[in-house]
């Protein structure tokens, strides 16, 4: 390489990391089809990804790429007669529950390569469920309710639900259109995190890991962050999924924030819906980001592609 073209090349790395000391590599994983909207992810002891997809009312799992091989795909269930598919959580080693028009089922993996096995656990007479956690020891969950602006206690062995959390935080309203509020959950440690889509905040509740039930305050961690679900890292940091913003914003547990991927002027995260880390020891600090593709409002009118999976290497 000519001498004056690695300076070149040189100085523009050396800009590009004074200008955006916070942007972090980012590739695509896997591109769905046009019109496809990815709603939530979850990741296989084994690394594969699922994925809910509202198009095929699927739930699809994706074998990431290696260097040597592409990624591959293929449905994992079809929830047959059901509108819509949301959130999604692992409750036993390789066994998820998934929400799909406001029931929840049991998809169950196996050693062999067989069609894993779905059970519907219970339909609860809910709003619209959407954001789902496991409690401890894998008995039961906790569901975001958006419409009702609550969150549901699940027993998944007896399918019994009740209201677990209600609070102004989780309101909804119509600010983005449609009625919604609490939407992401997740726990870690004894907290219970939270994010409502029109209120732009991201809260957390600390909790009894075994019952769920709230402990101290409802918190509000952030303002000013639109999030649909979101990750969180070991330390308590978020990763929301922006949505309209297209970027992935990183929360600190003090509240402040930055973008770490993506852009309001970027295709990279045109409507981002969610975000979970890789599992396998080479994928820890990789965040796997799901989009809703670029069908409504795509940037700058420019063509409509289908939602897809990117992948965002987070250092920590
Ligand atoms: C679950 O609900 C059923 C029917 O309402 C009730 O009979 C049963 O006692 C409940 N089980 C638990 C563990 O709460
Ligand atoms: C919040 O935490 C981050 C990360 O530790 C730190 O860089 C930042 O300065 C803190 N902000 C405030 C206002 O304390
Ligand atoms: C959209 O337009 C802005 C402003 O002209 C530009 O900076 C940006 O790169 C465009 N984005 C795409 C995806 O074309
Ligand atoms: C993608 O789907 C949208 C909505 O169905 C349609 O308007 C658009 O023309 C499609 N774009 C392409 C490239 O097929």
């Amino acid at each position: 390489m000519p001498a004056f073209l690695s300076i070149l090349l040189f100085s523009l790395a050396f800009v590009q990391a004074l200008c955006f000391p916070q942007s972090f590599n980012i590739r695509e994983v896997y591109r769905f089809p046009n019109g496809t909207w990815l709603e939530n992810i979850a990741v296989r002891l084994n690394g594969n990804l699922l994925v809910t997809d509202l198009m095929t009312v699927g739930l699809w799992e994706i074998v990431p790429p290696t260097e040597s091989i592409h990624s591959s795909i293929r449905l994992v269930h079809h929830f047959d007669g059901a509108d819509d598919v949301a959130g999604i959580t692992e409750v036993s080693p390789d066994t998820f529950a998934v929400i799909s028009s406001n029931s929840v089922w049991q998809i169950e993996f196996n050693s062999h390569d067989d069609p894993p096995k779905a059970t519907l656990i219970s339909k609860i007479p809910a709003g619209f469920l959407n954001g789902m956690a496991t409690l401890d020891e894998g008995k039961a969950v906790m569901i975001s309710d958006s419409q009702l602006g609550l969150v549901w206690h699940l027993d998944i062995q007896t399918g019994n639900y009740t209201v677990l959390h209600r609070h102004e935080t989780m309101e909804a309203n119509s600010d983005l259109g449609l009625l919604i509020g609490v939407n992401g959950l997740r726990t870690l440690h004894n907290y219970m995190y939270y994010s409502n889509s029109p209120k732009r905040i991201f809260c957390r509740v600390r909790i009894d890991t075994r019952t769920g039930r709230a402990l101290g305050p409802y918190e509000i961690v952030s303002h000013d962050t639109l999030a649909d679900d979101f990750a969180i890292d070991p330390r308590g940091i978020g990763y929301l999924a922006s949505l309209t913003d297209n970027e992935i914003t990183r929360v600190f547990p003090n509240g402040s924030h930055d973008v770490v991927a993506g852009s309001k002027d970027s295709r990279d995260l045109m409507a981002a819906t969610s975000a979970a880390f890789g599992r396998t020891r080479s994928e820890r600090h990789v965040l796997y980001v799901t989009t809703g593709g670029e069908t409504e409002n795509p940037v700058n009118n420019t063509a409509s592609l289908g939602g897809k999976v990117m992948a965002v290497s987070i250092p920590f």
